[in-house]
């Protein structure tokens, strides 16, 4: 009998689509994955199915839960493939809502002679149904910091007012700007195309609680597993080249020894 429960906190080596499969219908909370991004880079000559991944995703995913699919287009001839969006567009011919169509801004990013750079990468929020969790960052400051704001509430006995003071900091929009590089890491991993840990961190953080189950089944060199487990969620992976799965293993060997070290305070 299937029981996603025995596989948690686990990565394998294989095919994303064929693990999916040994997975209960409806049993992960939460999906951070990239997917190849046209031929851009050979992972080690696998092809891509997108549509039996996509399938799949749909299958596994709990009513309310997500599916944060990052991604950029191939550049072919000068021009971008649009893959990206046709991707999309089958997943919300599956059924798949889209609550948040995240774009990312890193600093550092490719150059070309023949176009302007292209510091922006897409997140497509897919959700099915309404998202059962959403806990928004707050951390842009805010111009009116500390003003007192009055308002009036509709109450069953009639309009309120009242006064609260407004915090330091509010919700992000749908643009999210890192100060970092597109594979931004803090440790070194030998994967050509690693998502950089932040961006897994704010997505995980934002979409999913504590305990929950969080799945790649394009795992690379384990990022959304790696900040799957520093934020206390279940962690979940499947990576279909054998050298980037050692690498993962030996990454996530590393973090949770490193997680499990005390930790003293440095006295003055
Ligand atoms: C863009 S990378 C993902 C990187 C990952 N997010 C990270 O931060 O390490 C895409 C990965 O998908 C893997 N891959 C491609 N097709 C796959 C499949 N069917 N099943 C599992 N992994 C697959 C590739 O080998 C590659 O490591």
């Amino acid at each position: 009998m299937k029981s996603s429960y025995n596989f948690c906190n686990k990565l394998f080596h294989g095919c994303g689509i064929a693990g999916m499969r040994l997975l209960d219908s409806g049993s992960v909370q939460q999906v951070v994955t990239s997917p190849p991004y046209g031929t851009m880079r050979d992972y080690g000559g696998h092809s891509f199915y997108f549509k039996s991944m996509a399938n799949e995703l749909w299958r596994v995913i709990k009513p309310g839960g997500i599916v944060c699919w990052h991604v950029q287009d191939q550049m072919t001839d000068g021009a971008e493939s649009g893959e990206s969006l046709r991707q999309c567009l089958y997943f919300l011919e599956l059924g798949f809502r889209l609550p948040t169509n995240l774009t990312i801004e890193f600093s550092k990013y490719g150059k070309h002679s023949f176009r302007y750079g292209q510091p922006i990468q897409h997140v497509f929020v897919l959700s099915k149904g309404k998202p059962r969790v959403f806990s928004p960052i707050m951390d842009i400051p805010n111009d009116s910091a500390g003003r007192l704001h009055t308002y009036k509430e509709q109450l069953k006995k009639g309009i309120a007012s009242r006064t609260v003071r407004i915090n330091p900091f509010r919700k992000r929009g749908v643009h999210w700007s890192y100060s970092v590089g597109t594979h931004n890491t803090s440790d070194r991993v030998q994967h050509p195309a690693l998502m950089p840990e932040i961006l897994a961190h704010d997505l995980i953080r934002s979409w999913s609680k504590e305990g929950d189950l969080v799945l790649d089944p394009m795992s690379g060199g384990a990022t959304t597993a790696k900040m799957a487990f520093l934020l206390n969620r279940r962690y979940l992976g499947f990576e279909i080249n054998r050298e980037y799965h050692d690498i993962a293993v030996a990454r996530m060997q590393k973090t949770s020894e490193e997680a499990a070290k005390p930790k003293f305070n440095k006295r003055r």
